[in-house]
């Protein structure tokens, strides 16, 4: 039995504020964890006396729970601030030239490497991740994020129909497949994902397989694209005329489910918005990407209406920075550009428990209650020289908002995974 406390600023949402969830905060709060888990959340006079005898460090800061990033590529993390060309041209031009550098073994180690740790940097322990086509994509960030004792989901990415140098077959797509779940499953903090890459890279057999996949196996998840761009939404509607829409092409093949994870999301009418919700289904809400690629403006207001469960990602290469406060900071103005403004403590919520739950992980992930994996992070509201006369003497709202407007990877001071410290800046 291995206890550790920390005494610092503590700040939790673990439910939706926008659901009437509570925030939890604590000015002088104690984190008690045992074995990697959360044994105690709270105030450090209440608290204290349960635990009398423990050797307590004090940390300055912002306490937060470690953030979940539910959509990024890490094959792209090489590709990111590649310029021009909407979302189909800047695939072939930038994309899938760099993809195809991962049949490269030891390349695919190098960047796992550098973007897990490029993740603890900016604050992110949990991560919904696109790997390749090439099954060893897999293998190398796996046995990376193995090694950092993190929690990332992933899986190969199946497209049958994808250009020369990047493509797989229904056949091999399948039992590569099989054999990762196989040889990933129940290892360390580890979680498959089933990842089609979009409607227009599979195949009718290979997206049928994916649902045989998913249905197969019941602890995984299905993860890939929707209605990102307006000239992707018409080269799917010209392929399959008979769809009612871009969610029910993935619907026929069996992929709506309360597993399935869809990027962007973009221009989605109430119908498909609806049966997300009725599904169970999560989006993930990718700002900078919908931004840096000028695919448009996510509609929270209309997902929230129908209920569909939230996550933020980065989706770097697209997306623009691996930082999740950053990334909050463009979701805001995503929403002041439609009249509907995002709440810094719904944000927070959204890059933490929000995301987990996105993800089927908010009994261990996202909130720092009891029995949760203690996974957090150490804000410093004055990492930068503006950051400290903009939060001094300021109220939480204010200094959480302004870490999310003018914050990024300096604003992380630590980053602890498992209760073990995995990032200190210098
Ligand atoms: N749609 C299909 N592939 C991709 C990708 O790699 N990035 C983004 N943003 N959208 C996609
Ligand atoms: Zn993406």
């Amino acid at each position: 039995m291995t206890l550790q406390a920390f005494r610092a600023e503590l700040l939790s949402v673990p439910e939706d504020p926008a659901q009437g969830g509570t925030i939890r905060h604590h000015e002088d709060g104690l984190l008690v964890i045992e074995d990697g888990l959360v044994v105690a959340f709270g105030a450090h006079a209440d608290l204290a006396p349960r635990f009398p005898d423990l050797s307590v460090e004090r940390l300055s800061g912002l306490l937060v729970p470690g953030f979940v990033d539910t959509h990024i590529h890490y094959p792209q993390t090489d590709s990111i601030a590649a310029y021009g060309g909407q979302l189909l041209e800047w695939l072939e031009r930038h994309i899938f030239p760099a993809e195809a550098a991962f049949a490269d073994r030891a390349h695919a180690d190098a960047v796992a490497a550098f973007f897990l740790d490029e993740l603890l940097r900016n604050g992110t322990t949990s991560a919904l991740v696109f790997a390749t086509v090439h099954a060893q994509s897999v293998d190398a960030l796996f046995e990376a994020a193995l090694t950092r004792n993190m929690r990332i989901v992933s899986g190969k990415v199946l497209m049958d129909l994808g250009p020369e140098m990047l493509h797989d077959s229904v056949e091999t797509g399948r039992a590569e497949t099989e054999a990762l779940i196989s040889r990933w499953r129940g290892r360390g903090r580890l979680g498959y994902a089933v990842t089609p890459r979009f409607a227009l890279t599979s195949s009718d057999a290979q997206l049928a397989g994916v649902g045989d996949l998913v249905a197969a196996h019941p602890e995984i998840l299905m993860h890939t694209h929707l209605a990102e761009n307006l000239g992707e939404i018409a080269a799917v509607a010209d392929r399959f005329p008979t769809a009612r829409d871009y969610l029910d092409v993935y619907d026929r093949f069996g992929l709506v489910g309360p597993r399935s994870v869809f990027a962007h999301c973009v221009h989605l009418e109430d119908r498909s918005l609806a049966r997300m919700s009725d599904a169970g289904s999560s989006i993930a809400f990718c700002p900078t990407s919908n931004l840096f690629l000028g695919s448009g403006l996510f509609d929270l207001v209309a997902a929230d209406r129908h209920g569909v469960k939230i996550g933020i990602g980065t989706d770097v290469g697209a997306g623009t920075s691996f930082s999740l406060l950053a990334t909050l900071g463009e979701a805001y103005k995503v929403g002041q550009m439609r009249g509907t403004p995002l709440d810094p403590f719904r944000a927070l919520y959204l890059a933490t428990a929000g995301g987990a739950r996105a993800l089927g992980l908010a009994d261990r992930i996202g909130g720092l209650q009891p029995g949760q994996e203690a996974d957090f992070v150490l804000l410093d509201p004055a990492a930068t020289p503006l950051l400290a006369r903009r939060t001094a003497g300021a109220s939480l709202a204010g200094r959480l908002f302004a870490l999310q407007i003018l914050g990024d990877d300096r604003a992380i001071a630590r980053t602890y995974v498992a209760g073990n410290l995995a990032w200190a800046r210098s």
